[in-house]
């Protein structure tokens, strides 16, 4: 397809996608719980940009039975008595004070298990000026949000992992401004994910928040990686906001002697095309450039790599070479402080981890994570797989979910997609096969391919089928995916057909195959038997990780593997009192480190496999 063509596509469906319908406003002013995801501005690289945080700490009122909402506390009004016979039955000074960002789970002893509302409030000051536009930003906030400025109501999102921002430009006050965030955190039915996955349900303001101004006219978003398919030519484009047509635009790369002068169409767009003579991005070698853009009226910097990622029969490329991705997944968490991980220390302590085990490639489970994981894990060489939070139980065929889960792949792909160490976009995790769940997945893998063709898609799923010792991929999704993701616990929650060495996996798909999950449980400093799983001893997991590595080395179009998981992490699901630390804990322990830290047996056994992988 001509470039033009694919272009004016890609323009068509990038503006439908990003302009969501007003959140629900029920009588009184607030939303209610069927929150949708509300018309959002669309700035992209906050970082980039002129930002004040908002991080620090915030008020907060706990209201467990979400009573804040309704007109009678309508919390969000934030009254104080004026009259002798005014009160209140609420004040957000002098209660409760969280550090902003942070899940509230693990700030106070008695919201361990809290899913309810939170109500966070925060004053800032602002300078007003005419030529200026100014807009919330938030990272992520866990599940459900409704965003008050000065007591009116601007926006709701829904979706704990990606990020959304509205625009105060002409609601914000000259002084002292307030913002009130009421955060609801209880699973739904029609949620993304449901009610049921296996990771701890962390609530609250869990990223950065950030305050952000730009000019009358800025530069909102921008798209530029290496065409696909190629080494030598880099395509994508710039977007202008409040501007006239014909706005002249400039992309200058110094180091690559890049210097692009164009003019925007009538919608605001400048397409570009530039060919390159670039050191490519890789594990080896995580080359950024600095990128600048400048229109007439704003300019801003980010620090891009170039790489390419194909897919060629059974086998993987980076930069034309076959590669092996050298996996390992891991939750969004930081076990030894049983919290949500948010900051750059926490980043690094988590891809740390991952580098010792001797890994490239990284599963960021299992949905999008905080913008320092993924910007530092770039810079560190690591590739990642990215994924949205369609997880198991969740209802395909419905309108409704399918707009939320096309909403949160729209901000998972928007947010990150100049991130080139992302190479592989993944639509859900272990979903059933079936017609409304294939359908489903394949148009949001479509979709996705139409905003960002320059990356491959994935979806992992658990059904295989076993027949004797054969093993064979079957689902008839994997032929929309450009690689297959399986997620298989030989050995623990699955006995072994026959012996390891004969295992024989089939596949029906000729493509590369990621061993996306395999493990099982061990608690650190627990030693004995290795073939009685009950024991959750160290040799046990050992043991399973010898068999597993055993059969994938006999799978000849394996190209990739993940193992689960980095660390033990948190889940309702776990619920063992000694082995798990059901009542405090909540264990799932199948970290090949421990929730503290510390190396099992088997992780040494995957790390002298990847040690030994050419
Ligand atoms: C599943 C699932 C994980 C879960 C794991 C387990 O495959 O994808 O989210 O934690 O198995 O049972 O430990």
């Amino acid at each position: 397809m001509k470039v033009k063509s694919r272009f004016l596509i890609f323009i068509l469906l990038i503006t439908t996608h990003f302009s969501y319908g007003q959140g629900i406003m029920a009588d009184d002013g607030a939303t209610r719980s069927d929150i949708r995801i509300a018309r959002q501005s669309r700035l992209g690289n906050i970082p980039g940009r002129k930002f004040t945080s908002l991080n620090g700490k915030w008020n907060a009122i706990i209201d467990p039975y979400d009573f804040g909402i309704g007109s009678w506390a309508a919390i969000w009004k934030d009254q104080k008595p004026k009259g002798k016979t005014d009160f209140y039955e609420y004040s957000f000074e002098g209660g409760v004070v969280f550090d902003v960002p942070g899940d509230f789970n693990s700030q106070l002893p008695e919201l361990t298990f809290f899913e309810g509302t939170v109500w966070y409030k925060k004053t800032f000051d602002y300078k007003k000026n005419s030529d200026k536009r100014a807009y919330i930003h938030f990272d992520g906030v866990n599940y459900a949000a409704d965003i008050f400025l000065n007591s009116e109501k601007i926006g709701s999102h829904e979706g704990g992992f990606t990020p959304f921002q509205f625009e105060l430009t002409d609601k914000v006050k000259e002084g002292n401004n307030s913002i009130i965030i009421r955060v609801n955190n209880q699973r739904i039915k029609d949620g993304i994910p449901a009610l049921g996955f296996d990771w701890f349900n962390y609530g609250g303001i869990t990223r950065d928040v950030s305050l952000v101004e730009t000019p009358e006219s800025y530069i909102e978003d921008y798209f530029i990686q290496l065409a696909k398919g190629s080494e030598k030519q880099i395509e994508g484009w710039v977007k202008l906001n409040g501007s006239k047509p014909g706005q002249n635009v400039r992309i200058q790369i110094p180091e690559a002697k890049i210097d692009l002068k164009a003019k925007t169409n009538a919608e605001g767009y400048v397409k570009v095309n530039i060919p390159a003579k670039l050191t490519l991005w890789s594990p080896e070698y995580p080359k950024l450039y600095n990128v600048l853009i400048s229109s007439e009226t704003d300019k801003i910097e980010e620090e891009i790599g170039f790489r390419n990622i194909a897919v060629k029969g059974t086998d993987i490329f980076l930069n034309g070479k076959s590669i092996f991705l050298k996996g390992v997944s891991f939750h969004e968490e930081i076990p030894q402080d049983k919290r949500r991980a948010y900051s750059e220390s926490d980043a690094k302590t988590l891809l740390t981890w991952a580098k010792e085990l001797g890994c490239n490639f990284i599963r960021l489970a299992h949905y999008p994570q905080n913008d320092h994981i993924v910007r530092m894990a770039e810079k560190m060489g690591l590739m990642m797989w990215e994924e949205i939070p369609v997880y198991q139980g969740i209802a395909f065929g419905d309108a409704k979910m399918q707009s939320k889960m096309d909403a949160m792949l729209s901000e998972m792909v928007n947010r990150d997609k100049n991130r080139c160490g992302i190479i592989i976009w993944s639509m859900s995790n272990e979903t059933s096969p079936g017609k409304a769940r294939n359908t489903s997945i394949i148009n949001m893998a479509k979709f996705t391919k139409s905003i960002d063709p320059t990356r491959l898609i994935a979806s992992a799923f658990n059904k295989i089928d076993y027949n004797g010792n054969t093993i064979t991929i079957s689902d008839t999704l994997s032929r929309h995916l450009d690689v297959i993701s399986v997620n298989q616990y030989l050995g623990w929650y699955n006995k072994w057909p026959s012996k390891p060495e004969e295992v024989v996996w089939k596949s029906e798909f000729n493509k590369p195959l990621i061993m996306s999950e395999f493990g099982a449980e061990a608690l650190y400093g627990n030693h004995g038997a290795s073939d009685i799983a009950s024991s959750w001893t160290e040799e046990y997991q050992e043991q399973l990780y010898k068999d597993q590595l055993t059969m994938l080395k006999n799978i000849p179009f394996l190209r990739g593997s993940c193992p689960w998981i980095l660390v033990d992490f948190r889940s309702p699901r776990r619920l063992h009192p000694t082995l798990q630390d059901g009542q405090n804990g909540m264990w799932n322990r199948k970290g090949l480190l421990s929730d503290k830290g510390y190396k099992k047996k088997a992780w040494f056994v995957m790390h002298n496999y990847y040690k030994n992988i050419k």
